[in-house]
């Protein structure tokens, strides 16, 4: 089966886990600290804090930034659900906006139409591996005295203008599921150039405890273990060279179905450096997705639907009485959105091998919709 992706944990770090585990220190010890600081590096920000995971480093955000009841948070109605499941959490709203087709994230123009008194911050999702349009997007939280927090869940290595997503809001999060170019298992990241801001994110990443033991706030265990952050760190070697192999399988998958009436592949931005988190295609309304994915799951390649349409899940529909047609962008890219295998745990062939499935399978009718 040629998976969506696949983890790739070196002997290098299996090794550090059994040092870790073997020294009994399980958290709290050095590889935490090391870890942070290898990311802040790569993605050049003055303060990063490790946490358990990428939904853990959203929430911690969002109480951080003290968003909390009576606050409204835009949010893009395409995402995985954790986006706006933590400020519901927070007992702020999540007030969602349209996206893009072409980069499946927030359509920026969007935000000013739906600010208000409550508004308090927007959290700009980097869908894909691809970033959202940074330019615009600050000038309007600027203009509007909004906070900005960066859901970078996908989006480690991200460039906008040279520059990593991550590191233009007040804060950035990253994940570290294991879908992503780096896993730690579960795992997540917070970053921030304020140190304020990243000192209350250390602080209640661990029970709200500042200092030695006094409480500030109460917090929460979302502590990373040191042995994730071990196996974590392992990684970041091989992070560049895993994201030049997957630009480069884009590029062969965009080559191969480029002629292709049907598939619309991932429109590409001089300025923009997408690291392919997903490589993300849009199927034309006569396919039948779920017919195609079973197909394709019997010639051995899994394949899966990108991401939510927010308004359309029950909570969020019956809450605040979405209908289908509200966010029509955002279902598109939910109901005819596929994510194809790509990674360095497969090669070049593998894809040429999904193309020629894709484009041969569809000369036979199979996938059309009556
Ligand atoms: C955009 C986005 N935000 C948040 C998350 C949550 O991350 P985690 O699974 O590490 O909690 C994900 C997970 O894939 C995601 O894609």
């Amino acid at each position: 089966m040629i998976r969506l992706a696949k983890p790739f944990i070196s002997e290098a770090a299996v090794n550090n886990v059994l040092e870790i585990f073997e020294s009994g220190d399980l958290v709290q010890g050095k590889y935490v600290k090391e870890f942070e600081i290898v990311l802040q590096d790569y993605l050049k920000i003055d303060h990063s804090v490790l946490v358990s995971s990428g939904t853990a480093a959203l929430h911690l955000s969002l109480m951080a930034l003290g968003i909390g009841y009576g606050d409204e948070v835009i949010v893009p109605a395409f995402s995985f659900p954790a986006t706006a499941n933590v400020v519901e959490i927070v007992g702020a709203k999540p007030v969602l906006v349209d996206i893009n087709l072409d980069d499946y994230c927030m359509n920026v123009p969007d935000i000013e139409k739906v600010i208000t008194d409550k508004t308090k911050a927007v959290i700009a999702v980097h869908e894909f591996g691809q970033s959202a349009d940074m330019e615009s997007l600050m000038q309007s939280a600027q203009k509007h005295d909004l906070m900005v927090i960066e859901d970078a869940a996908c989006a480690l290595g991200t460039e906008y203008k040279g520059q990593k997503v991550g590191s233009f809001g007040d804060i950035g999060c990253f994940s570290f599921h294991p879908r992503k170019a780096v896993t730690t298992g579960e795992g997540g990241l917070v970053v921030s150039n304020n140190p304020d801001i990243a000192d209350e994110v250390r602080a209640l990443r661990n029970h709200g405890i500042s200092g030695k033991s006094d409480i500030i706030h109460p917090g929460l265990n979302y502590r990373m273990t040191d042995f994730q952050a071990a196996v974590g760190s392992a990684q970041m070697d091989s992070l560049e060279k895993a994201i030049e192999i997957r630009i480069e399988m884009a590029r062969t998958y965009n080559e191969l179905l480029a002629d292709c009436d049907y598939i619309i592949t991932p429109a590409i931005f001089p300025e923009r450096k997408n690291v392919y988190q997903t490589y993300h295609i849009l199927l034309h309304d006569r396919i039948n997705r779920e017919e195609l994915i079973s197909c394709l799951y019997e010639d051995g390649v899994q394949t899966n639907f990108g991401a939510n349409a927010l308004h359309c899940l029950t909570y969020y529909r019956e809450k605040y009485g979405y209908e289908e047609c509200d966010f029509p962008v955002a279902r598109k890219a939910y109901e005819k959105g596929l994510a194809l295998p790509c990674g360095p745990h497969m090669s070049n062939t593998d894809v040429e091998y999904i193309c020629g499935k894709l484009l041969a399978d569809y000369q036979t009718g199979f996938y059309t919709k009556e």
